[in-house]
């Protein structure tokens, strides 16, 4: 039986091209900053995102947090959505390990907005007894909100708000790539938004491992200790850059079937008695969908059964994820099996 993995878009394996790049990767020690395809890599990124520098790491997580760690700080807080995968997902590092405060706050589709943000924000100067707020983090895209994009009309709003009360933006852009794509901004327009932007090479790029961060060089300099601390310095890491830059070469132009599969799945689970899901609000590659008169947990048990891989995220919710893994054809596949599921 075919396995159809719809869990995430993480899951997917490196092409043979991708193999092939990795082979032929020159490499060196990065901590002395001598890897070639590791320093490759990072100058790609920073012009594809405009800042003045970028940094290989390990995660998306690392990335978040090292700029949660610079930007945020010690006892300050940090405005974030009330779904923010950093304030979810990431295991309270940036509690733990960055010392920030994260502040959810509600938004509409995993949107921060201005007069939303102005009930949860303490200025410089306000009462002696708040934490003093140092940082938005947006999600471009919304992860848990599923899939959702910042508008340039969002980022701009954001943007006013963050120099009215002399505060950083980080832009958590683990997906910038699919928000790119789904808006029609360049990523570097997307960027001049945020001080600081993360994004991932192991999401929709198809990367085995890794994520950028980029910023301001002197950021981006103090990153790298940051990145050292958390024991993320690696030596010839030459050898994964080199599948980011292969991620970054090939697979962003592809991102808009994973968006039209992911529509076509959202319209196909709708049309069945047991699920419910608005197709027209899906932006990118994440679809949610609610349950009817199954829960969330039998359902996955029963599509698990028929090859379908997918995520209960609640009670009656299911996540499916489309990705490069997935081609046209699956989908096809995939939408025969739904419709001939009966509850
Ligand atoms: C929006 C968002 N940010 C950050 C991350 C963390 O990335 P990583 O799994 O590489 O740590 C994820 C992972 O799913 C994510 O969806």
């Amino acid at each position: 039986m075919k396995i159809y993995d719809l869990r995430s878009d993480t899951v997917t394996k490196p092409s043979e091209e991708m193999r092939k790049a990795i082979y032929r990767a020159e490499v060196g020690d990065d901590v002395y900053g001598e890897d070639p395809t590791v320093n490759r890599l990072q100058d790609l990124s920073s012009k594809i995102t405009g800042k003045k520098a970028s940094l290989f790491v390990s995660s998306g997580s690392m990335a978040n947090l090292i700029a949660l760690y610079i930007n945020g700080g010690r006892g300050k807080d940090v405005i974030i959505h009330k779904d923010g995968h950093s304030l979810h997902h990431e295991l309270g590092a940036p509690a733990a390990i960055a010392g920030v405060n994260l502040v959810g706050v509600p938004g509409e589709r995993g949107i921060l907005r201005s007069d939303i943000m102005v009930d949860y924000v303490n200025s410089p100067n306000g009462s002696y007894h708040d934490a003093k707020t140092s940082m938005i983090v947006i999600e471009n895209t919304h992860n848990f909100a599923g899939g959702t994009c910042y508008y340039r009309e969002n980022l701009k709003d954001v943007k006013i708000f963050a120099d009215r009360y002399e505060v950083k933006i980080h832009m958590d852009g683990a997906r910038v790539f699919n928000a790119s794509v789904a808006t029609g901004m360049s990523v570097k327009e997307i960027c001049t938004y945020a001080d600081s932007v993360t994004f991932c090479l192991a999401k929709g790029l198809g990367a085995p491992v890794g994520a950028i961060l980029s910023g301001s060089k002197e950021f981006i300099e103090e990153a790298k200790t940051v990145r050292k601390m958390l024991g993320g310095g690696t030596r010839q890491a030459g050898i994964l850059a080199a599948a980011g830059i292969y991620a970054l070469e090939n697979n962003r132009n592809r991102l808009i079937e994973d968006h039209i599969n992911a529509k076509t799945l959202a319209k196909t689970l709708d049309a069945t008695s047991w699920a419910q899901v608005d197709s027209t609000k899906i932006e990118t590659n994440i679809v949610f969908f609610n349950t009817i008169g199954i829960s969330a947990q039998k359902l996955e048990r029963k599509l698990f059964r028929r090859g379908i891989l997918c995520f209960a995220t609640g009670p009656n919710t299911i996540r499916f994820v489309t990705n490069l893994d997935i081609s046209k054809q699956d989908i096809n596949s995939i939408c025969g099996i739904i419709s001939a599921i009966e509850i």
